[in-house]
């Protein structure tokens, strides 16, 4: 960091886990880089670590105490809340995570989490079967959705003598996910269409056929584009999910509606980016009445829908087109196949048959092909991850044009 550069500020919440010691080194190397790091210990943290060690460390006074006269005004609880570019949790024990999901607001950590308007970044670590709970996952999503940034924890021996997924990630890595989230607003021109979701092609007024997309993938793309800047517009078909907040969201339902409110929003935009799972079919005619089951065997007639993208591919107008590709056999081929026909930029392909890729989970593992014929095989990631990948390389690609 250049000293005319203005000094970043990770606001450090350290909760009460074996993993504190980690959060030590965590802090050295984020001081090392050129951050301000401010430090907040709960309680159950300094029966782990000393406060000394993080003042030591860090070079500023530790807070840990919302009642204390000195603290409040050498700090400031409001003032930490302000100062923060990023606040990050780590370790974030099931405790910590609980309170903050449901708005509890009983220590210094939580407190001057509920006040901070910086992103937030939790990094879990506790014991496996704590982590796989039901509740504390139901905990984690609820901040994904609220727009929390969260980190899968390490697998590994665990300090309870269990080994599993529990452990706090490197220290390094930590520090490389605070340096991805600080990074500046990179799409700040850009105003980006983005679709995502299943369609529903009814077949009477009770039924319709559809597929298995979630929409996670379609709002993982939304949360990364808002995040870094840029204005946009999701058009959905039906999910379970929250729109994230700032995306003006279009809701559709049939393949015919996406491909109209996509038709609308085109003229305007920078980029579209299709996660959509768009029908391929339609049922011939939709019947007005239930079909009753006393008809006997019905026979579907199905004819196709259009190809939205490809539509977009004949009118590009400076636009930038990226697809996805939903495979379950060769990948690259398939994918550079519908970069060509559909005149795209970059297609994101997925095996949706491969365990923790494709639909409806969290995860996601891709390959990138892009028109000048690159191929960037990624690794199995989160679906926000593999947005922030999908941008990356939207951004590099965009530069050397
Ligand atoms: O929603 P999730 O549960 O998170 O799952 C994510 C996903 C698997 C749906 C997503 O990652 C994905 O692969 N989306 C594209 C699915 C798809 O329709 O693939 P395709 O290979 O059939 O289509 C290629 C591209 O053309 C896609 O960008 C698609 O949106 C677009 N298309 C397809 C058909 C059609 N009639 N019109 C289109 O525009």
């Amino acid at each position: 960091m250049s000293s005319a550069e203005k000094q970043r500020v990770v606001v450090l919440g350290v909760s009460g886990g074996i993993a504190c010691y980690k959060a030590v080194e965590l802090v050295r190397i984020l001081v090392r880089t050129g951050f301000k790091v401010q430090i907040i210990m709960t309680r159950g943290a300094m029966e782990f670590v000393t406060p000394l060690t993080f003042q030591t460390l860090s070079g500023n006074p530790v807070a840990t105490e919302t009642f204390n006269l000195t603290q409040e005004s050498e700090i400031g609880h409001i003032n930490l809340a302000d100062a923060a570019d990023l606040f990050v949790i780590a370790p974030a024990t099931a405790n910590v995570i609980g309170k903050i999901s449901n708005g509890i607001a009983d220590d210094l950590l939580t407190t001057v989490l509920m006040a901070t308007k910086a992103p937030v970044l939790i990094v879990p670590a506790m014991n496996v079967h704590m982590y796989d709970n039901p509740i504390l996952q139901e905990n984690l999503r609820k901040l994904r959705r609220i727009g929390y940034h969260t980190m899968e924890p390490a697998e590994g021996f665990l300090a309870c003598g269990y080994e599993g997924k529990g452990r706090l990630p490197d220290a390094e890595k930590i520090a490389e996910e605070i340096e991805r989230l600080l990074k500046k607003k990179d799409l700040s021109t850009e105003r980006v269409l983005i679709t995502a979701g299943p369609n529903r092609e009814p077949l009477d007024p009770v039924r319709y056929i559809s597929n298995r997309s979630s929409g996670k993938m379609g709002y993982a793309l939304v949360r990364a584009a808002l995040r870094r800047g840029a204005d946009v517009t999701l058009v959905t078909g039906p999910t379970a999910l929250e729109p994230p907040i700032g995306a003006r969201v279009v809701a559709v339902t049939t393949a015919a509606e996406m491909r109209e409110a996509v038709l609308r929003e085109y003229p305007n935009c920078t980029a579209v980016i299709m996660a959509a799972a768009v029908a391929d079919y339609r049922p011939v005619m939709a019947a007005e009445k239930k079909i009753k089951r006393s008809h006997g065997a019905v026979e579907l007639r199905l004819e196709p829908n259009p190809d939205i993208l490809k539509e977009l591919g004949q009118s590009k107008d400076g636009k930038w087109l990226v697809g996805f590709a939903a495979e379950t056999e060769d990948l690259t081929a398939n994918a550079q196949k519908k970069l060509r026909e559909k005149n795209l930029d970059m297609v994101i392909a997925n095996n949706v048959a491969e365990e923790g890729s494709g639909f409806d989970g969290d995860t996601n593992i891709a390959t990138i092909v892009d028109r000048t014929g690159a191929i960037r095989s990624l690794p199995l990631m989160s679906k926000d991850d593999l947005a922030d990948r999908v941008f990356d390389h939207y951004l590099a690609l965009k530069s050397r044009r």
